[in-house]
């Protein structure tokens, strides 16, 4: 295994240590929304929100044992946006990281209150203090994490996305708002929590929302791509589904050729800027190729 694949699977299996420990025991009454919440989370998954947030404090010099729970919360906010996203009035998928959807299994009402607890709960893994982190730096943080997801963040994302499905007159415009709203921004608000949580100086942080931003995009891409090219026993998920419901997507409007090509454009440029970065570990670079080279 290659050095990166290594530390990726280890970081992986730190990521899924503490989402285990610190998610409410699934016999916390009442128990059922603690169940769903902990068969939604504990499924499975890529692990990338974290795993961006871990890369990039490492890259600003933190030791991150101390920020792993803050860190972790990015994975219960994505968590909660797929919980979402698979309800029949949205995407209506019944295949999630391999095993039924949550409102498959545990009925469609809990699976909306799992998605609000799951939200809810990042936000107290934020806000809980955390040793040699400037509070300061601390709550620029929270309020980072929680622009990115809101109704001009992620939300407006899912919206857009969800407007634009099955029309005929779609933009450039409103797809890449689209991309970078629903996917990009909590991606991009990873880094940044990364760095944040490092103390790291603002010519860093800045460094690290070009990245962001660059593999935000690449990474949904990247997504409507493997949708028409991998089958659903690879990715976990339903494949050829966005065709199928007239999503939008880049391959949709642009063809494979200019979105394979549009993801080598981003790649460069979150490469270029890892460099920026530097510090005494980086694997930013590393987990950009990952993004963009992954088959599932
Ligand atoms: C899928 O996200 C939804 C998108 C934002 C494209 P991931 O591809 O990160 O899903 P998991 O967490 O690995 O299952
Ligand atoms: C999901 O995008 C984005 C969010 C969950 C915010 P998709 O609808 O393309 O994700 P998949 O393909 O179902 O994982
Ligand atoms: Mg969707
Ligand atoms: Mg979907
Ligand atoms: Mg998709």
């Amino acid at each position: 295994m290659s050095a990166i694949n290594e530390w990726l699977s280890a970081t992986r299996l730190i990521v899924d240590r503490v989402l285990d420990a610190n998610l409410p025991a699934a016999e916390t009454p009442p128990a059922v929304i603690h169940e769903a919440m902990r068969y939604a989370v504990l499924g499975g998954g890529k692990r990338i929100r974290p795993i961006l947030g871990i890369a990039a404090a490492e890259a600003c010099g933190a030791h991150v044992d101390d920020l792993l729970v803050p860190i972790a919360s990015l994975e219960l906010i994505h968590t909660y946006s797929l919980v979402h996203d698979d309800l029949p009035a949205l995407d209506n998928d019944d295949l999630r990281r391999g095993r039924k959807t949550t409102h498959v299994v545990f009925g469609e009402a809990m699976a909306i209150l799992t998605g609000d607890a799951l939200l809810t709960e990042a936000f107290a893994w934020l806000a809980r203090p955390v040793a040699g982190v400037d509070a300061g730096h601390q709550l620029r943080a929270v309020r980072e994490i929680a622009l990115a997801v809101d109704s001009k963040g992620m939300i407006g994302g899912q919206v857009a996305d969800l407007i634009a499905t099955g029309t005929n007159e779609a933009t450039a415009d409103q797809l890449d708002f689209i991309h970078r709203n629903k996917t990009g921004k909590l991606l991009t608000a990873s880094v940044i929590l990364g760095g944040l949580l490092a103390n790291a100086d603002d010519e860093k942080i800045e460094a690290l929302r070009i990245y962001g931003r660059a593999i935000g995009l690449a990474f949904q891409i990247v997504d409507d791509l493997l949708d028409q090219e991998e089958d659903a026993t690879t990715l976990g998920k339903t494949a050829g589904k966005d065709l199928a419901q007239g999503k939008l997507t880049y391959p949709a409007l642009f063809g494979t050729d200019a979105a394979r090509a549009a993801v080598d454009t981003l790649l460069s440029e979150a490469i270029r800027n890892a460099a920026i970065i530097g510090g005494p570990v980086n694997y930013l670079a590393g987990i950009a190729r990952f993004i963009c080279e992954r088959r599932s």
